[in-house]
């Protein structure tokens, strides 16, 4: 079992900071980017925090992440519009999609957005988050551009990525609804996470190379690749699909059809349907009516082994206020692979390391 660091927020912030301005980024890419990280193992999805790191630095050597990237309109169609993010940075590609995506649908009532060529937008819940800060209901199918490692429901091997499906409603007077999930069984980086822990992953994730369950988070992170399943059978497999159709084929004009090519480069086309429910609807009876039922639902008498009935979006407010008062659990194998993404991008690992207080 690998050793867990606990590290407090400002601390680990500093670090990777001077981590990603090895990018060459500028100070407001780094501060993107960084943020967008904290925030990712803040929320509890260690899968898709700092420990990103490392594949980054790799796309960004290899030539395939582009530092300083913005994104570029290739069509404007007033409430629909599409973007090309020119391979930089999600953090930052993601970011400038939702504000011109929110500020239409603020001028119009919607708005829909087809982003492509954006290399990988992290956390989908974080935009969502952007859109419901502003009073927006945002509604996000995304596809994932890089080795495949989901397999489809009645399949022995990886056709298509976690492919996410996201939602974020704001509830008037109330927390937001956030559903943020990838559709196959788990996020690939949660194996990632398990495999660095030297931990064996619960029955019925994955299968190997043979096409065989297995519960050795191996498969999904090196040679030889098995796939992860998709969560709910044949439910989870069809809105997978839809993702990439809509995400992939339909936004980014770049679905997954072919075997991994070994790129490290990992790309997201995401289409966001953004609209205004108070246009839509009596913003008292929505927000009533929501309230109502979010209560009605977490009154249900909790089953053994669970508290009480939580909403999506729960679960990350729950764990961003524990982690913020007693820090970030940070193991020690994905640290050192944060020190030699350092190295690799002619950053002082001491430094880093110092600035962590590790
Ligand atoms: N950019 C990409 O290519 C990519 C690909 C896949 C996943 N992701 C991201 O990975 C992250 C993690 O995905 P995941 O599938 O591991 O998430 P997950 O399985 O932890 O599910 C998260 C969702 O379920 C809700 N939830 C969790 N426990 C709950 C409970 N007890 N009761 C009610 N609701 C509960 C959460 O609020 C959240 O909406 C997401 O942020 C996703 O966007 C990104």
């Amino acid at each position: 079992m690998a050793k867990i660091h606990v590290v407090k927020v400002d601390p680990l912030r500093a670090a990777i900071k001077t981590l990603v301005r090895g990018f060459g980024s500028e100070p407001r890419e780094v501060d993107l980017v960084t943020e967008n990280l904290i925030q990712a193992n803040l929320t509890g999805h260690d899968s898709h925090g700092i420990g990103m790191l490392p594949k980054y630095s790799e796309a960004y050597v290899e030539g395939g992440l582009k530092a300083n990237a913005h994104v570029k309109m290739t069509l404007d169609g007033g409430a629909m519009i599409r973007l090309d993010g020119q391979a930089g940075f999600g953090q930052v590609i993601g970011h400038e999609a939702m504000e011109l995506g929110i500020e239409r649908a603020k001028k119009f009532g919607s708005c829909i957005v087809a982003l492509g060529n954006s290399h990988h937008l992290c956390r989908i819940g974080a935009w969502a988050e952007m859109a419901v800060a502003k009073d927006l209901i945002s509604i996000h199918f995304t596809n994932v551009i890089s080795r495949p490692i989901v397999a489809p429901h009645g399949g022995g091997d990886a056709r298509f990525g976690t492919n996410p499906f996201t939602v974020g409603i704001p509830v008037p007077g109330g927390e937001p609804v956030l559903l943020d999930f990838a559709t196959s069984v788990m996020a690939q980086g949660k194996a990632r996470v398990a495999y660095n822990k030297g931990e064996q992953m619960p029955a019925g994730r994955l299968i190997d190379n043979k096409g065989k369950p297995t519960t050795d988070p191996q498969y999904a992170v090196v040679e030889p690749h098995g796939a992860i399943v998709t969560f709910g059978e044949h439910k989870g497999f069809g809105l997978a699909v839809v993702c990439e159709l809509l995400g992939g084929a339909l936004a980014a004009g770049m679905a997954c059809h072919e075997p991994a090519t070994g790129e490290k480069r990992v790309l997201n086309g995401m289409l966001t349907i953004l609209f205004d429910p108070a246009k839509l609807s009596s913003g008292a009876l929505f927000g009533n009516e929501m309230k109502a039922f979010i209560e009605w639902v977490k009154a249900s008498p909790p089953q053994p082994g669970f508290d009480h009935v939580r909403i999506a979006g729960e679960p990350e407010r729950e764990t961003r206020a524990k982690r913020m008062a007693e820090g970030i659990p940070v193991d020690d194998t994905s640290w050192g692979d944060i020190l030699e993404a350092a190295e690799r991008l002619k950053v002082n690992p001491a430094e880093v390391n110092r600035l962590a207080g590790l």
